[in-house]
């Protein structure tokens, strides 16, 4: 039987990272620098509280918009943290990971052709979740010249009829870079100005190394007009937990709610124990972490430079965007053949869009001794 698929699925075209890690499969001895997911496994008292959480029988459903005591957790960690004030019951939806967040969102706010302003390079989910969503993603290039940040001159001039809201990811996969309080004071200043929604995905707020992260909903006159996504993945090391929360406006949560609670249901409880206890007892395993990527951080960028491929100093998250120019190769021979020759798997720059040509992407979630290594057979296959 031959059954028809969806003209916006069959548009949609398959991530490019995933074409590339399906050439590694199958290989053997390969140092994978490609994975954006932690190379530490959950801190075991979280791990502990999931499993006593089933010891004791906790396998239910829980209310669609998450655990009570969850979402109170998480309001009491970003007035703490940051200073935010959201309402528990009304301003809070935890969700399957950030990624079924920004899904819910735009299936919440966009309209046939509704436009979204989505920042490259980006996380590969972006545009095809708008465009799953019926909208379209515009998308607004950085290049190196501005350290891959986006200007609000350029967000000024991507707005045109149409567009409804603005994507913002920092610190970003896949450069590292992120935005010091008085960027995001002039994005925000456009933003209020022309009336925008903003979709900001925080979820590496933890990792963040050179300054201290300030959310963009935390800046005045914006708590209205952002949806504030995080979730544990990253800064937890609990990929495969799969919990997330998005904060904003009530009417706006009510909306994915309802969207959430006919296709998912809620998140799994075993997933949400483990989140509180993060929340409640996490932030030495957190520094800790945070130390230790920093560490590698200050090691690859400082190597990569030495080897001749120009590395901008990333202030977050575990990814440097090394430039692979000088090698005369586009960035998927470069990937395929450091592949290839010397066992070494990165992210070729184009995975995240045209204008990523010429770079690739490197995650230091990877051992000391791993990217030690990996910078070894770099060397030995530039020379
Ligand atoms: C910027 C960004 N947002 C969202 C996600 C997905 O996170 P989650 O595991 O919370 O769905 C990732 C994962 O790599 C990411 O890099």
């Amino acid at each position: 039987m031959d059954f028809e698929i969806s003209k916006k699925v069959e548009k949609l075209a398959p991530s490019g990272i995933r074409a590339f890690f399906d050439l590694v499969l199958g290989m053997k001895d390969v140092i994978s620098l490609g994975v954006g997911e932690p190379d530490f496994v959950t801190p075991w008292h979280i791990r502990e509280a999931a499993i006593y959480s089933l010891e004791q029988g906790m396998t239910s459903y829980t209310s669609n918009k998450g655990m009570p005591e969850l979402r109170k957790q998480i309001t009491h960690f970003l007035k703490n943290r940051y200073g935010l004030n959201y309402d528990w019951d009304e301003e809070v939806l935890i969700t399957v990971g950030v990624s079924e967040g920004l899904d819910l969102a735009f299936r919440a706010i966009l309209n046939p052709g509704d436009m979204v302003l989505v920042p490259e390079p980006n996380y590969v989910s972006y545009a095809p979740t708008v465009e799953l969503a019926g909208g379209k993603a515009v998308i607004l290039k950085t290049t190196i010249d501005n350290g891959f940040k986006i200007m609000p001159e350029q967000i000024e001039k991507g707005i045109t009829k149409g567009v409804k809201a603005m994507m913002i990811n920092y610190p970003c996969n896949p450069t590292g870079v992120s935005y010091t309080k008085a960027e995001l004071s002039k994005i925000a200043r456009i933003v209020k100005k022309h009336n925008l929604l903003v979709l900001s995905d925080e979820v590496y707020d933890e990792l963040t190394y050179d300054f201290d992260h300030t959310p963009l909903s935390s800046i005045a006159g914006m708590k209205g007009r952002v949806l504030y996504f995080n979730g544990f993945s990253k800064s937890y090391a609990m990929t495969g937990f799969r919990v997330g929360y998005v904060c904003g406006p009530s009417k706006i949560v009510a909306a994915m709610t309802k969207i959430h609670q006919y296709t998912m249901l809620c998140v799994s409880i075993t997933g949400q124990i483990a989140a509180i206890e993060a929340l409640r007892h996490s932030h030495a395993s957190v520094q800790e972490m945070k130390r230790e990527y920093k560490r590698r951080r200050a090691y690859i960028v400082d190597a990569l430079n030495g080897l001749g491929l120009d590395c901008h100093m990333p202030q977050g998250a575990f990814y440097v965007f090394p430039s692979v120019k000088k090698t005369g190769q586009n960035s998927m021979d470069f990937a395929r053949d450091l592949l290839k020759k010397k066992k070494v798997a990165l992210v070729p720059g184009v995975a995240f869009g045209s204008s990523c040509e010429g770079y690739v992407r490197i995650s230091y979630a990877s051992s000391y001794e791993n990217l030690k290594e990996a910078i070894a057979r770099i060397k030995n296959y530039l020379e």
